[in-house]
């Protein structure tokens, strides 16, 4: 499974937008959590890491940054998110990296797990040599 982008159906009238992410159908998986990153300076990258059992929809729904996604063997993507409607998927056992993010960026992050820290990889060798089955 690769990452791919999702659009989200804007509802708007007159009062504005209004964007729905429910879980099973505008995001392909249940929804078991959600956690938001704002206040990273455009250098710091955050993520750095893999999950084995979390899948993941991300949201710029302010702003922008870059996700670069990883498969350990040589398919890396770069995708920036811009918009509040448009949604990036991340199967299990995708590295992340998320970067250049802008003053008022504010990324959402729907997950399909509760956190549990001891499903994240979180060396890239080791990923790399895992994905590899090295
Ligand atoms: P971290 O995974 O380093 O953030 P990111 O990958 O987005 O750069 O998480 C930062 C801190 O927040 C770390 O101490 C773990 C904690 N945390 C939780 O307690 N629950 C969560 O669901 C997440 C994502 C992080």
């Amino acid at each position: 499974m690769k990452p791919f982008l999702l659009n989200f159906p804007q509802r708007g009238d007159e009062r504005g937008w209004l964007v729905v992410a429910e879980g099973n159908k505008d995001v392909p998986f249940d929804i078991k959590r959600i956690f938001y990153i704002y206040g990273s300076e455009a250098n710091v990258v955050r993520g750095q890491h893999a999950n084995r059992k979390s899948e993941f929809v991300l949201v710029n729904i302010a702003g922008s940054c870059k996700v670069k996604t990883r498969n350990g063997m040589g398919d890396d993507r770069v995708f920036e998110l811009n918009r509040p409607n448009m949604g990036l998927y991340i199967p299990r056992m995708v590295w992340k990296d998320m970067y250049d993010f802008s003053p008022d960026s504010i990324l959402l992050c729907i997950a399909s797990e509760p956190y549990d820290p001891n499903e994240y990889v979180r060396s890239y060798e080791a990923f790399a040599q895992e994905m590899n089955g090295t």
